[in-house]
């Protein structure tokens, strides 16, 4: 490289430095030298690891509380919040975990350096960091940070905002796209259900009357209703769990496509992504690989972290995460 491009880009490379940090936006290695001689990312690593050597599921848990937390009212963690009439406390929450997670790195983040890291970016570093347990380095992202925490959890936002299991893959797309996010990234994101699992009662109408037929839903595999069938009966008393992912439930991997162009997706929007037109050229491609799901899995994890952040002076950073600062 001749020696002035050397310079050019060198100047750019400079520029791109001054130009990130503006205030008001997110970047990543926000933390850096901002709490004494503790690495605030590492702290959160290391405590999402200790918990998934215990517990894999925290995986999904971290996954699923990160995307509610963004999908309502944006990422500010007010998912967190404690009270009656919160969010929390909405039905679309069903099991909603990994609360005590983000309380026990806030404890250890407010020892070293009060009032510095807020809980939303610890749901966003803690998610990073199980998703690269759960899938391997090679879904290692760059999370951003800088995020500041709201103060208002509405139950009713809850409710309005996030997507229902039933829809079709337009739906799902133009829910996301309210969100800023493209239908690719709808695909993406939906990629999440590689792990974790949902509830018989979410699924029993695909497996006994779909859409009032009396019949399953005949855009799922024969075999899989069977298997499901057995796992949810039809009246019982105890509501099982099926996992989303019937092939590697316990790993962040592609698999979830393969499933889905099988006829194996779980929910109803699981199976419709596979199926309509505006989102089956991306599943296929992320099936077999053409697309490459552990970059762009981590592309839309940060463009979905991203989703009306309070930054700069806006918000607060909360003591205890459940709780809103007065
Ligand atoms: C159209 C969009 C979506 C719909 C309708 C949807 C719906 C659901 C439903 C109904 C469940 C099962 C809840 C239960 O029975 O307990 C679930 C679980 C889950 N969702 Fe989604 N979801 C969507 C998007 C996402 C996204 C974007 C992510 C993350 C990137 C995500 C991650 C998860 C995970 C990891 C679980 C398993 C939770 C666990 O095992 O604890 N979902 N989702
Ligand atoms: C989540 O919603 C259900 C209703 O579906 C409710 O019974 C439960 O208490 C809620 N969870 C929390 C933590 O409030
Ligand atoms: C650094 O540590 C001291 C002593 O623990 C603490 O008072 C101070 O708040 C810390 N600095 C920051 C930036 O948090
Ligand atoms: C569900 O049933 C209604 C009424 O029979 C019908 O109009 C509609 O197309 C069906 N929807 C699906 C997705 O099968
Ligand atoms: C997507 O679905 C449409 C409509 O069913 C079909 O014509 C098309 O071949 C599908 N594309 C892929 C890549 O499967
Ligand atoms: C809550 O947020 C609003 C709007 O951002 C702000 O005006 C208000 O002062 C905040 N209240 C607390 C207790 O932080």
């Amino acid at each position: 490289m001749a020696s002035h491009n050397l310079a050019a880009v060198l100047a750019l490379a400079l520029l791109c430095l001054f130009a990130v940090p503006s205030l008001g936006a997110l970047q990543v290695g926000f933390y850096r030298g901002k709490c004494n001689s503790t690495d605030v990312e590492a702290t959160i690593k290391s405590i999402v690891a200790g918990r998934f050597a215990r517990d894999r599921s925290i995986v999904p848990a971290l996954l699923r509380l990160h995307f509610h937390d963004c999908f309502v009212r944006g990422c500010d963690a007010s998912i967190l919040l404690d009270g009656s009439g919160t969010e929390k406390t909405a039905p679309p929450n069903l099991s909603v975990r990994g609360y005590d997670l983000i309380d026990q790195a806030k404890a250890a983040l407010e020892a070293k350096c009060p009032g510095v890291v807020s809980c939303s970016d610890i749901i966003a570093v803690a998610t990073r960091d199980a998703v690269v347990l759960g899938g391997g380095s090679q879904y290692m992202y760059a999370v951003q940070t800088g995020r500041r925490d709201g103060n208002i959890s509405v139950a009713l936002d809850a409710l309005r905002n996030l997507p229902a299991d039933s829809l079709t893959a337009t739906q799902a797309v133009a829910a996301f796209r309210a969100k800023g996010l493209s239908a690719t990234d709808t695909v993406l994101l939906l990629g999440g259900h590689t792990v974790g699992i949902t509830h018989c009662s979410v699924i029993l109408n695909r497996l006994y009357n779909y859409n009032g037929s009396g019949k399953p839903d005949p855009t799922m595999d024969p075999n899989l209703v069977s298997v499901l069938k057995a796992r949810c009966p039809q009246r019982s008393t105890v509501d099982n769990s099926v996992v989303l992912d019937q092939a590697t439930p316990n790993n962040v991997d592609n698999s979830y496509y393969k499933q889905i162009m099988a006829k194996k997706g779980i929910l109803r929007v699981d199976q419709n992504i596979a199926l309509e037109t505006v989102t089956n050229g991306t599943v296929k491609a992320l099936a077999t690989g053409a697309l490459n799901f552990p970059t762009l899995f981590g592309n839309a994890m940060v463009k979905m972290g991203a989703i009306q952040v309070l930054t700069g002076t806006q918000g607060q950073i909360r003591k205890y995460c459940r709780v809103v600062k007065k």
